[in-house]
């Protein structure tokens, strides 16, 4: 069966990741569908266009992502990441669609001194955290055929990033303090976009919760550094330490998530975040 897979939230960074790599699939047929082609929050919306649309694949990609904003705008984080993929759980199982949704390390609260497993109990410290993982408590307990997948610091050449404001930064010759506090593992969106459609691809897999992210950690000064080198060619001491970098929600100190189990069920092995950031 030809399989046909629609993106929604098409024009955030992993939507614009996966439209990037589609040429490299050309067995699959994609949709991309932004906001305005499919608002995920209105439910009468989502279920007419599948009624009208053959889908066999949804990649949700529409999210709130804004960490600091959500602290004030706790609905509007609610409505798009718990409702939104409420609903599109719900036209998963009316039409028979397999759902892959995208989740984030911010669902575990950072008191961790080891990976993040999938079996480990999230416990969101900021509202953007605990609105995903509202989302993903809706997709359990309505949908059927759905990988949630977990993510970390994600960055690419699209949308709004970190490596993106870094480098623009560092191009304007600004100086930054970048905190050494927390530590997680960044994660170029084009291989996670790639490890989605390894997922549609692969036949009898077992629905649920994986973690992706590349491999290794590094703090964000760590990252920020690695960085200035790629923009540069070397470290030209724009990037400077710091330990604390007071932000409106509070963030997890350790967030880094276990590959074991994608790397098993996709027999894949994730790039270190350095070779992945040096290959962007
Ligand atoms: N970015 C990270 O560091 C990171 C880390 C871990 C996990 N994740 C997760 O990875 C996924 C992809 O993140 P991303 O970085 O690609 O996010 P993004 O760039 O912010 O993209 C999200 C997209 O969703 C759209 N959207 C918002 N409300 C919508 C609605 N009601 N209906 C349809 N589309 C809507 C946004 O449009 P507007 O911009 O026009 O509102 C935007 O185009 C998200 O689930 C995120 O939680 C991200």
């Amino acid at each position: 069966m030809e399989k046909k897979i629609v993106v929604t939230g098409a024009e955030g960074q992993l939507g614009c990741c996966v439209k990037n790599i589609t040429k490299e699939y050309p067995n699959l047929s994609f949709t991309y569908l932004n906001k305005q082609l499919l608002d995920v929050t209105d439910l009468e919306s989502v279920l007419e266009y599948f009624d009208d649309n053959e889908c066999t694949h949804i990649i949700n990609a529409a999210a709130y992502t804004y960490v600091d904003l959500a602290e004030e705008n706790q609905e509007k984080a609610f409505l798009i990441n718990e409702q939104g993929a409420k609903n599109l759980a719900i036209a998963s199982v009316i039409f028979d669609i397999e759902l892959l949704h995208i989740s984030t390390d911010y669902v575990f609260d950072g008191n961790a001194f080891e990976p993040y497993t999938e079996s480990t109990l999230a416990n969101p410290i900021n509202i953007y955290g605990a609105s995903k993982l509202a989302g993903e408590k809706a997709i359990a307990e309505i949908g059927e055929k759905y990988i949630i997948l977990r993510t970390s610091w994600l960055y690419s050449p699209f949308g709004h990033n970190f490596y993106l404001s870094i480098k623009k930064a560092i191009e304007e010759k600004k100086g930054l303090k970048i905190t050494t506090e927390q530590i997680g593992t960044p994660t170029n969106a084009i291989n996670l976009a790639k490890v989605l459609l390894e997922f549609i691809q692969k036949e009898d897999k077992d629905y649920g919760i994986y973690h992706y992210s590349d491999a290794g950690q590094a703090t964000w000064y760590d990252f920020a550094y690695a960085i200035e080198c790629k923009t540069l060619g070397k470290n030209k001491g724009y990037i400077n330490p710091i330990d604390n970098y007071p932000t409106k929600a509070k963030r997890p100190l350790y967030s880094v998530l276990s590959n074991d189990k994608i790397k098993k069920v996709l027999d894949i092995n994730p790039q270190p975040w350095q070779d992945a950031l040096k290959e962007l």
